[in-house]
């Protein structure tokens, strides 16, 4: 079945962080479900609505409209621990969370402690080529995921008979694994035990065959959003490895991660921001460690949501962005943070790259290391522009931007995000239902 323009997908197109939150929350507005299918509580997705602001790092943005039934997929390494925190938060401030607009796969990995250990452990003896994870257990999930024999399942969690035998058995060998890696203190597997059992009781009216329910939903064309995490660049097989995530975090990974076909994937809106940053270690041919790149960490915030890092900020790469665009198929794109890049003289815009002074045919991330920019530079804007609601509201300098980023990547600016809240959105050259003029 045709669902190209019923169903969304947003993914980032960047190294994360590029206002995934926002976008979702908006275009959840005009969908029934809001799907993550990568990554885990490494994400943090900040939407401010009605004054408030909200960090989600494993609940979907759709969690904020009542209407939406949010899911968490099978691609997700999922974390009792934090999930539970989130929801007793979001409870706290008056959304209601619970069977009824939450549903989590039964197929999705747990996080356990051990997997934090690890990722800890891990790149504390990586000492200077570290990766610079979010110490949030994920790579060593998603490595227990490919191995199997010591992984668990949330439908694990539901077993309580079995639960015990499976943790016991799993934290032995952890307990000898880190001892002789990490000289680390045996963990006490029996509060695990019980932590996740009780995890395993509160949880258990949430707790779904996630791809059946989307599939059918797909049969009646009921409308879904699939919620991207992180960022094209920090794809597991296409990012710039080693410093990646481990999930597929393009469009690829949504019929896998999702469990519903290719074709379900719909309209593919590719997030950008006005500019590029990038957490953790690895190349970034544009980074901007200078004034240029405080300036825009300051006006933008740029601290991570989830670890509270500096982000490393740069000029926009419309080089890496047309490759991650080219990969996830991307119809459209969302511009956020154009408000951030106000009152600079000149704006810089990398077209492509050298290397030895030839110009390099296709971006290629296993071969950035001593990559050269071209830049192309715009004239900048002076004034504010968190007010513009309509794309003649802008000064020309930042519409001629737009337009540059449109020509560069070859696909049309659905939306332009000027300001944070709900409201501080242009909707311009979009083909999304429900948006389109
Ligand atoms: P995500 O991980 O892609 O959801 O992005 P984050 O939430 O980690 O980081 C994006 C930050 O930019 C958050 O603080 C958002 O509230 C903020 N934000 C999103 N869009 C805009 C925008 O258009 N303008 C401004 N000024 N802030 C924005
Ligand atoms: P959202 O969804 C930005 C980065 C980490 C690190 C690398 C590996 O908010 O855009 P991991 O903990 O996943 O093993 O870390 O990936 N990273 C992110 N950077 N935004 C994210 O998510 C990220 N999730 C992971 O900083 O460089
Ligand atoms: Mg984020």
């Amino acid at each position: 079945m045709d669902t190209q323009n019923v169903n969304v997908t947003v993914v980032g197109l960047q190294w994360g962080d590029e206002g995934k939150g926002k976008v979702v929350d908006a275009l959840s507005g005009v969908c029934k479900y809001v799907v993550r299918f990568c990554g885990g509580a490494n994400a943090g997705h900040t939407v401010h609505v009605g004054g408030e602001k909200y960090a989600l790092h494993l609940i979907p943005c759709g969690i904020l409209r009542p209407e939406v039934l949010n899911v968490i997929g099978n691609g997700v390494v999922f974390d009792p621990t934090i999930a539970w925190q989130e929801i007793e938060h979001l409870r706290q401030r008056g959304v209601s969370v619970g069977p009824g607009n939450l549903l989590i796969s039964a197929a999705a990995q747990v996080v356990m402690p051990w997997h934090k250990i690890e990722d800890t452990g891990s790149e504390g003896s990586l000492g200077e080529g570290k990766i610079g994870t979010t110490a949030r257990g994920i790579g060593p999930c998603y490595a227990d995921k490919a191995r199997r024999s010591t992984a668990i399942r949330v439908a694990d969690l539901l077993n309580e008979a079995e639960l015990g035998e499976k943790i016991r058995r799993i934290a032995d060998i952890k307990n000898r694994t880190f001892a002789a890696l990490y000289s680390s203190e045996p963990m006490d597997v029996e509060a695990i035990v019980q932590e996740f059992c009780d995890y395993g009781r509160k949880l258990a009216g949430m707790v779904a065959n996630t791809g059946a329910r989307l599939r059918r939903a797909i049969a009646v064309r009921e409308p879904i959003l699939f919620e991207g995490g992180q960022g094209s660049l920090l794809d597991v097989d296409h990012g710039t490895y080693p410093f990646v995530t481990s999930s597929s975090v393009t469009a690829c990974g949504v019929p896998a991660g999702a469990g519903v076909p290719p074709s379900a994937v719909g309209r593919v809106v590719g997030l950008v921001k006005a500019y590029t940053t990038r957490v953790g270690a690895g190349p970034m041919p544009t980074e901007q460690d200078n004034a240029s790149g405080c300036r825009i960490r300051e006006r933008g915030h740029e601290y991570g949501t989830t670890t509270g890092r500096p982000r490393r900020c740069g000029w926009f790469d419309a080089f890496a962005v047309k490759y991650a665009a080219d990969l996830s198929g991307a119809n459209e794109l969302a511009l956020a943070l154009l408000d951030v890049l106000s009152g600079f003289d000149e704006l810089k815009i990398c077209t492509g790259y050298r290397v030895a002074g030839e110009a390099v045919m296709d971006f290629d991330a296993t071969a950035l290391q001593g990559v050269e920019c071209v830049y192309e530079t715009l004239p900048g804007w002076k004034q504010e522009i968190s007010d513009a609601r309509r794309f003649e509201d802008l000064p020309i300098e930042a519409r001629e931007y737009v337009q540059a980023v449109e020509g560069l990547i070859g696909r049309p600016v659905g939306f332009i995000g000027v300001g944070a809240d709900r409201e501080a959105t242009i909707v311009h050259n979009t083909q999304v239902r429900g948006f389109k003029e």
